[in-house]
């Protein structure tokens, strides 16, 4: 963690004491740790303590108390490579759920672009609290990691679950949300398609789709996060390259299946996110077709089937997955397509689902390998979708 910038944010439970052995862990690993308090975690514990520990001020108020110029949260947001909220009372989980800042910690955490993870602490009524629960839920689904609580004694006297995680796990989702955790995809090659393809009909005409191309950045991002090498073939998206892929640029079917051919040497996982045009004008009428001339009589031919190629070409990665957008009999449709295509895992999407399928940032996916379904996940944002289907790619290249 040499190096690495870590926001610990403490919240007001009894459990703020043991935020103070986390950031000292941290420090000892050599990562530079900012900490923000709230002001009842300030009754728990001291700012002097947690200064000592961390090596630098302890950020608390929103207004006035600093010498300098700057915008505290916003330079707190900044500096974060990670978050961690630990402890995390029902409070903060609500108030960061409703979007309110109005503390220091809560605005930070509202204008934080890394992954932020919270690991609750409080008494177990609270944790089980239906408003708590949805609480969690929701920001689970925007993509904030959720460690612990766990199960053991409690400060109010009973054993029940609410218990900060301990910080062995707390140091580990942190060094996984930094990628450090050695993991089965670390310089694997990883080649993914993604977006939508363009089948043009004349030079200002095309046929495609809505897809947007979240799902296959997401991966893409996911996986370089873990180490693997990744290059991304991409239809037109409005999306930014993620950090540390290499991305192709392709426009049509053809030029798609073109890229994928001369990237799959040595490539060891394919995933198919792309939606790709199933068909294309037989051919490209040359400049642009009169209106006047009325409407043209289009004939269309297949595409090729990028990923039926990939996993019947000799270069056959060691694990292929496609994804499978259905709106009928979506497992049995999903199990047929893996059959014939010879695929390892389908990622089968219920487009009738709300939140789901093309443009949205939430998915709700069922992972089906050769025996079924694998895993369910419920509506949750593409990018623990990913890792949820990364994870079992690792997997399929551990069993190897
Ligand atoms: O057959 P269908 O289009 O429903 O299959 C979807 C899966 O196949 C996706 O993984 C998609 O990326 C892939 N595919 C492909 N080349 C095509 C059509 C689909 O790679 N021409």
């Amino acid at each position: 963690m040499q190096g690495r910038r870590v926001v610990v944010g403490i919240s007001g439970s009894i459990a703020a004491y043991k935020a103070c052995e986390l950031v000292s862990r941290l420090r000892q690993r050599g990562a530079q740790v900012w900490v923000v308090m709230t002001a009842a975690a300030r009754r728990f514990v001291g700012t002097a303590t947690l200064r000592a520990l961390s090596g630098r001020n302890v950020a608390c108020e929103m207004f006035g108390a600093y010498p300098h110029h700057e915008l505290e949260h916003i330079s707190l947001a900044e500096f974060g490579e990670v978050m961690i909220v630990a402890p995390a009372t029902a409070n903060i989980i609500a108030k960061v759920a409703a979007g309110i800042c109005d503390d220091l910690l809560t605005t930070t955490i509202n204008a934080a672009a890394c992954p932020v993870i919270f690991a609750p602490a409080m008494n177990w009524r609270m944790w089980n609290n239906p408003i708590t629960q949805s609480n969690v839920k929701k920001l689970q689904e925007l993509g904030y990691e959720f460690v612990g609580p766990e199960e053991g004694w409690l400060a109010c006297g009973e054993s029940r679950a609410g218990r900060l995680a301990g910080t062995e796990k707390l140091m580990a989702a942190i060094e996984k949300a930094l990628g450090l955790e050695k993991t089965k995809l670390a310089g694997r090659r990883v080649v993914i398609t993604a977006g939508p393809t363009r089948e043009w009909i004349d030079a200002v005409r095309f046929i495609s789709n809505p897809s947007s191309g979240k799902m296959g950045y997401a991966l893409a991002e996911q996986a370089a996060r873990r180490g693997a090498e990744v290059t991304l073939i991409s239809g037109p998206t409005a999306l930014q390259a993620p950090a540390g892929v290499q991305v192709v640029y392709v426009e049509t079917a053809a030029q798609m299946a073109a890229a994928v051919q001369e990237h799959l040497l040595g490539s060891e996982v394919f995933i198919g996110a792309a939606a790709v045009a199933d068909w294309r004008p037989r051919r490209q009428a040359e400049g642009k077709l009169k209106k006047t001339q009325g409407p043209p009589q289009l004939q269309l031919e297949p595409t090729d089937d990028i990923i039926a190629q990939v996993a019947g070409s000799a270069y056959r990665p060691s694990v292929v997955v496609g994804f499978a957008a259905e709106t009928e009999n979506l497992e049995h449709n999903a199990l047929e397509k893996l059959r014939r295509k010879n695929l390892d895992l389908v990622v089968a999407n219920d487009l009738t689902r709300p939140g789901s399928g093309f443009g949205s940032d939430t998915n709700a996916v069922m992972i089906i390998d050769r025996n079924g379904p694998r895993k369910r996940l419920d509506t949750a944002a593409k990018a623990r979708i990913a890792a949820e289907i990364l994870d079992v790619v690792e997997q399929l290249l551990g069993d190897q």
